[in-house]
Formats: structure tokens, C-alpha cells, sequence
């Protein structure tokens, strides 16, 4: 007799269990199955120094003739905008600039943007900035392609209706001149969503750009206050995409493809980019950030926010993240050092890696062994450090890092927040289901995920 021969797919660290459970005889309730399958999405991607004059080729080839430049007032003076117009008018096709881009978009900036590009009717879009601008002009395309469409139909669930973007929209080409969100390879989009008092977005496959044309020129003029929290930002994309519960362990199960969310879990093909974005950012970050000179360092950090935009945008990001967004939507008052805004600002990465120490204390024991290749991967050496210690090692790795960066809050007490403010903070945070269903160790439960969250935010005021 032959034994019967059961084929395991070569994925089967992850998919083993749920191949083991294989079985279609009997109909089954979606909602109670754990996935079983990932998709890799990602914009093509160009990289190299000036790069950034093909783009008029580029939207030529696309057939393109009416591009919505999107920038923000800064970034208009410098030369990758400038670039972008030379490299437009070169081939004879018309634009319209929109540059009031709001730095850290809130829901009534992206509204006056759509209203900006409605009338206008591009068939092309194309994004010159960091991510404030990305983002805005993912949404400027959303919308113009669906004008019938309330506000929140896209918006995350539960903060809005989560609606599944079904229609193609036009060809987006991003050109990032930060190394920081990814936004370039992602199909996210953040904003402030001002009446809830916390940030949220939309998330698809089909919001990501056609194409991000990485030109390391574009970032050597960051202030170093933009570098250092850009990159932070890139940091804790690849850890927490490294960290986050595998792709299997989510539910439920999609009932169509298009439901499966952007934001799907780690996986085999995410867990290479962000380690090796983890990597480069421990290496290249402090270089970047002292030395303007170091073209090296600053070209190896846009090419590590591109890895771990690819990394985080399908596998996700958690905790850092899910948190940062009440804590920037309910800033005291803090103002960011060397931002070149009006009002209070606690810049995204500032907002993520002020965190990231008491997160990754908590995330430890769910799989010590990455926190110890994390840790490892700042330099630790951890052959003598206990599993139930992972955490910790990682934590401290990230406080010393932090504060040899410099200029960062050494915990939410430095951005003025203190314990009469927990609970507002623990409320913002427990709406980001799209990222907290990627939690390692956080309760299904309401009241026990409340309590967690607690912990986490009283553990985060001070590092
Ligand atoms: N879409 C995503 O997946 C994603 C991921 C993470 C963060 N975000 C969002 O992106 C936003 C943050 O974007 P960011 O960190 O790239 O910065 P940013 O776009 O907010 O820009 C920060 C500041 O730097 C300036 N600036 C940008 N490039 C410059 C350059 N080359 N030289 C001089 N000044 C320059 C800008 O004018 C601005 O004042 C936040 O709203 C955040 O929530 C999005
Ligand atoms: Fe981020």
C-alpha cells in the first residue's frame, strides 16, 4: 500500500496548522475562520539620484496630459518641485500645482484638496513631498473618482464605513522627499479625523501609487528635526511589522479577495523587508541626522522607509502606531523643535517612537525570538539574555537609541502629557482596530484590552 502523501506548502512555519484544517467538504462561517492566505502589494518602485527629471517621460508614457501636482508650500521651493515642473513642461503637458498640502493632514485640509482637484478633472496625479502630501494626494485621486461618495464611506472602520475601493483610479506617481512613511509603496493614507480627536485613515490595495520614483537628491535639505523623526517613523514601521501577529493567526478569513485587508499580518516576504530595514535604520539613522554631508547614510534611509514601506504596508503595524494616533490628535500643546509650522506639533515619528520602549516590553513574550533578533539587530548581544527577558533587552536597546539620537522626549511626560490623561488616550486608541487586530498579546476582550492599554500608556510617560 501506498502512503497517502500530504503536500505542505514551503510557507509552512505559518501555514502548517491551517493546511493541517484543510477541508471544503462542509460549508463553513468565514467570520470564525483564521486566514490562510497573504497577497504581496507594492508601487513600482524607481530608485536612484535624479531619477526625479523622467517623471515627464513617465506621465507621457502613461498618456497623460492633465497632471494635479500635489505639494506643500515648502516643498514648492525646493528643487525636486522644481525638477517636477521642468521635467513636466519638457514634455508639453499641462498642470495645475496645488500647494497647500497641510502638514499632518486633518479631514478638513483633504476636503479643500478634493475641492481643489474636482473642478480641475486630472488624469494623472502626481505628489511631490513626505507623506502629508502622499497621503493627501491618495485621497484627492480617491475621491475625484468617486464624487458621489460622503466623506467617511472609505474611512476605517469602525470611525467610518470602511468601504472597499473597487474602481481603478488614475495613475498616481509619488516623488517622496522625506525617508520616512513608505507612502510612496503603500496603499494608506493618515489623517486627522478632528471631531473624533484621533488620526485614522483609508487603507486599500488600490489607493497605493502606479509608481514611487525614490530620488535620494530630493532629501539632503530635511532640517535634521524632519530627518530624525522621518526615520524614526521608519524604525518602528519595521518593527512593528516585524512583531505583528503572523497572518494566520488573524480572523476572519476574507469571504472575497477584495476584503482582505492591506494590513495582513507578518509573513515570509514582509519579514524581509523590514528586517533589513531595521538594519539599515540602526546603521544609517544617526548618520543621517548629524552629518548633512553623508549622502551615503541619507540615500541607504530612503531606501530602508521604501523596504519597510513594503514590509508594514502588508503585514501592518501595531501598537507604536495605533497609540501615536490619539497622542498626536491630543496634543497638550507640545511644538516639535525645528518643524516649520504655525501651530503644535508632535510629528508622526516623534508621536510612534515615544512608545515603542514600554510596547515592545509588552509584546516580548508573544515571540521572544524576534525581539531577540530585533535587539540583535541594534547591537545587543544577546546569546546570554533569557526568552522572558527578549522584551526588555529590546526596550532598553530602543531607550539608548533614542536618547543618543537626540532631541526626542524620553516618554509622553516630555510632551506634556501626564496620568489625568490616560484614559482620554486609551479611548482614541481603542477605535484603530485596523492596526490593534495586529497586537501581539492584546485582549479580544473590551474591558481587558482597556486595562492593557492603560498599562501601556502609564508605562510610556517616562523611558
Ligand atoms: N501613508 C502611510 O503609509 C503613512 C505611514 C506613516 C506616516 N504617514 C503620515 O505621513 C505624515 C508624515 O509625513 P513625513 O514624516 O514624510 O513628513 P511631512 O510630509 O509631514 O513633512 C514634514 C516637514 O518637512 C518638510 N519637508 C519635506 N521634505 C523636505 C525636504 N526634502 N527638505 C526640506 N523640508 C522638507 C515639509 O514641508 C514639512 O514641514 C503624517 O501625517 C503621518 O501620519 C503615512
Ligand atoms: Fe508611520
Amino acid at each position: 500500500m501506498v502512503a497517502a502523501v500530504r503536500v505542505v506548502p514551503n510557507i509552512d512555519r505559518y501555514a502548517q496548522r491551517t493546511a493541517a484544517r484543510r477541508g471544503f467538504a462542509s460549508p463553513m462561517d468565514p467570520s470564525q475562520q483564521k486566514e490562510y492566505a497573504f497577497e504581496m502589494a507594492a508601487s513600482s518602485i524607481r530608485f536612484g539620484p535624479g531619477c526625479t527629471q523622467e517623471v515627464g517621460m513617465d506621465m507621457k508614457n502613461m498618456g497623460a496630459k492633465r497632471v494635479c501636482v500635489v505639494t506643500d508650500s515648502t516643498v514648492r521651493q525646493l528643487t525636486a518641485a522644481q525638477q517636477v515642473e521642468e521635467a513636466l513642461a519638457r514634455e508639453g503637458i499641462q498642470y495645475e500645482i496645488f500647494d497647500k498640502v497641510r502638514i499632518e493632514p486633518k479631514d478638513s485640509s483633504i476636503k479643500e484638496a478634493i475641492d481643489f482637484a474636482k473642478p480641475y478633472r486630472p488624469d494623472a496625479f502626481l505628489a511631490v513631498g513626505g507623506g502629508s502630501v502622499i497621503d493627501t494626494a491618495k485621497l484627492m485621486n480617491l475621491y475625484t473618482e468617486y464624487p458621489e461618495a460622503d466623506f467617511l464611506d472609505f474611512v476605517n472602520a469602525p470611525l467610518g464605513n470602511g468601504r472597499p475601493i473597487d474602481r481603478k483610479l488614475k495613475p498616481l506617481v509619488a516623488v517622496p522627499t522625506t525617508a520616512g512613511t513608505g507612502s510612496e509603496t503603500t496603499g494608506t493614507a493618515i489623517f486627522d479625523l478632528v471631531a473624533k480627536r484621533a488620526k485614522t485613515g483609508i487603507a486599500h490595495r488600490n489607493l497605493k501609487p502606479t509608481l514611487g520614483l525614490c530620488d535620494p537628491l530630493n532629501t539632503r535639505t530635511m532640517p535634521a528635526a524632519v530627518k530624525a523623526s522621518s526615520g524614526l517613523d521608519v524604525l518602528c514601521h519595521s518593527l512593528e511589522s516585524w512583531t505583528a501577529i503572523p497572518f494566520n493567526e488573524r480572523t476572519p478569513r476574507p469571504a472575497n479577495p477584495i476584503l482582505r485587508p492591506a494590513y495582513q499580518g507578518a509573513n515570509p516576504i514582509s519579514d524581509i523587508f523590514s528586517l533589513s530595514a531595521l538594519r539599515s535604520t540602526v546603521k544609517y539613522l544617526p548618520r543621517a541626522v548629524r552629518d548633512p554631508e553623508d549622502f551615503e547614510a541619507q540615500s541607504e534611509m530612503l531606501l530602508a522607509a521604501t523596504l519597510a514601506g513594503v514590509g508594514f504596508g502588508n503585514a501592518g503595524v501595531h501598537l507604536c502606531h495605533g497609540m501615536s494616533y490619539p497622542i498626536s490628535g491630543q496634543n497638550p500643546g507640545y511644538r516639535h523643535a525645528g518643524y516649520e509650522v504655525s501651530g503644535p506639533i508632535i510629528p508622526h515619528g516623534v508621536s510612534v517612537a515615544v512608545s515603542a520602549p514600554a510596547v515592545f516590553r509588552f509584546t516580548g513574550p508573544s515571540n521572544p525570538e524576534r525581539h531577540l533578533a530585533a535587539a540583535e539587530a541594534f547591537g545587543v548581544d544577546v546569546t546570554g539574555v533569557k526568552r522572558e527577558d527578549a522584551g526588555r533587552a529590546l526596550a532598553d536597546a530602543l531607550t539608548a537609541f533614542l536618547a543618543d539620537l537626540g532631541d526626542q522626549p524620553a516618554g509622553l511626560r516630555g510632551l506634556g502629557f501626564g496620568p489625568e490623561h490616560v484614559d482620554a488616550l486609551v479611548e482614541g486608541t481603542i477605535p484603530q482596530a485596523r492596526v490593534l487586530m495586529l497586537a501581539p498579546g492584546l485582549a479580544k476582550e473590551l474591558e481587558q484590552e482597556r486595562e492593557q492599554l492603560r498599562d501601556l500608556f502609564e508605562d510610556a510617560m517616562t523611558h
